[in-house]
């Protein structure tokens, strides 16, 4: 996942290189500025005394010295004055000189604090806009594992509109998830095994199979899980299913499927082989559609060569914002790599709050997550 968002003490942080919030002295202060200076010793002040101090909005790099990285990369952020001086400009320009720095020195992966949200007062959810926007755009054409390291809590915020938003959304379905009593739930289970287990009678049993070879339910691959049969269809002995419905039928379950065979394509479809249909579909390069889901390439590769790839249920959903998909696209392409939308969890809530307001921005998403004290989307 190109962007993390990760609660540590950035000077823990085994990565290539360090972002310090320092001032224009570069000779050390307080906040993460002088938590890096404590943690790297001496040598650090002596070579920053070396720099000659740095320019808001600009970056220059040093060693690391007692730090678990090999370079610090010093960038000063902009004094929050209102907004109305150029500091939203400045601080776009603080991650975009770091990343520049850090792509120069050949790192791979970066840590950043959240620049100027602490003794420089910028304003914690404009703060972090920025940092996302900014960095996201980079990685939109740079390879580079990037995470934005955030020390307390209280030091993150996302919109406290959203934010609202959200939880009364979360209140809405969550609850409705879990309002039925243990009574309810036991009888609603009752009910539908009843509605579906169909006992074929002795002619069922003794009806052939469809033309072609028995419906490859029974043997679809392990990777997947065995297809519910749906309301309307017959099962018998060995989990081939008969669909005597027309394919209309079929319909809510596959989207228009012109016909019963291309439904049943679609039964035999694993996650890896509509993911890629997806992406055609969409016309997009593979590219396009793993940054877009904040995937790396490496674990795109292996579901692109894998056609019964289990993939998590975080990226399958990472997937399904970059392609866009309708909540009903993405309960499919859940279901075929065996998962489900549940209203039990606060994940799966927030992430169908976004789709069903039609924001596809997985950066914002993962905010939110964030905020929630959820996993993110993406590997
Ligand atoms: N690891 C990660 N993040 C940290 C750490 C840490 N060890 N310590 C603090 N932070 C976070 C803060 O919670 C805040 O969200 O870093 C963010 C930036 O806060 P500051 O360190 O106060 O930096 P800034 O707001 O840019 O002000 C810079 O403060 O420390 C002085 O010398 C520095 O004068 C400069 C000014």
């Amino acid at each position: 996942m190109p962007l993390h968002i990760v609660r540590n003490d950035i000077t823990q942080m085994k990565v290539d290189a360090i972002v310090n919030a320092a001032n224009e002295t570069l000779l050390g202060g307080g906040g993460v500025d002088g938590a890096i200076h404590r943690a790297a010793g001496p040598g650090l002040l002596a070579e920053c005394r070396t720099l000659n101090g740095c320019r808001t909005g600009e970056a220059k790099v040093t060693g690391a010295y007692r730090l678990p990285c090999r370079y610090v990369i010093h960038t000063v952020g902009p004094i929050w004055r209102g907004g109305l001086f150029g500091e939203r400009q400045k601080l776009i320009s603080c991650y975009r000189t770091s990343l520049s720095a850090a792509e120069a020195h050949r790192c791979e992966t970066v840590a950043f604090p959240l620049i100027s949200s602490g003794v420089y007062g910028y304003p914690k959810d404009k703060a972090l806009r920025v940092a996302v926007d900014t960095i996201s755009d980079f990685l939109s054409d740079h390879e580079m594992t990037v995470y934005l390291v955030i020390f307390d809590k209280a030091s993150f915020q996302i919109g406290e509109r959203l934010f609202r938003s959200i939880e009364s959304y979360i209140d809405d379905h969550y609850a409705a998830a879990h309002e039925d009593s243990r009574e309810v739930q036991r009888s609603r289970i009752l009910q539908a095994e009843q509605s579906y287990s169909f006992k074929p009678t002795e002619e069922d049993a003794a009806a052939p199979f469809p033309k072609e070879k028995p419906s490859k339910i029974s043997d679809t691959p392990k990777a997947a899980p065995a297809a519910k049969p749906f309301p309307g269809s017959r099962t018998v002995a060995g989990g081939a299913a008969l669909f005597p419905e027309p394919a209309s039928a079929l319909a809510p379950h596959f989207g228009a499927a012109a016909s019963l065979e291309e439904a049943l394509r679609r039964i035999d479809e694993s996650f890896s082989e509509m993911l890629l249909r997806k992406i055609d579909e969409r016309g997009m390069t593979d590219a396009q559609c793993y940054k877009k889901a904040n995937i790396d390439r490496k674990l795109f590769s292996k579901i692109r060569n894998d056609r019964l790839y289990r993939p998590s249920k975080p990226t399958v959903l990472a997937f399904a914002i970059a392609l866009e998909l309708p909540l009903e696209e993405t309960k499919d392409m859940l279901m075929k790599a065996g998962f489900a939308l549940s209203h039990s969890s606060r994940f799966d809530i927030i992430v169908e709050y976004f789709i069903s307001k039609g924001n596809y921005n997985i950066f914002e998403i993962n905010e939110a997550l964030f905020a929630f004290d959820q996993n993110l989307l993406g590997a």
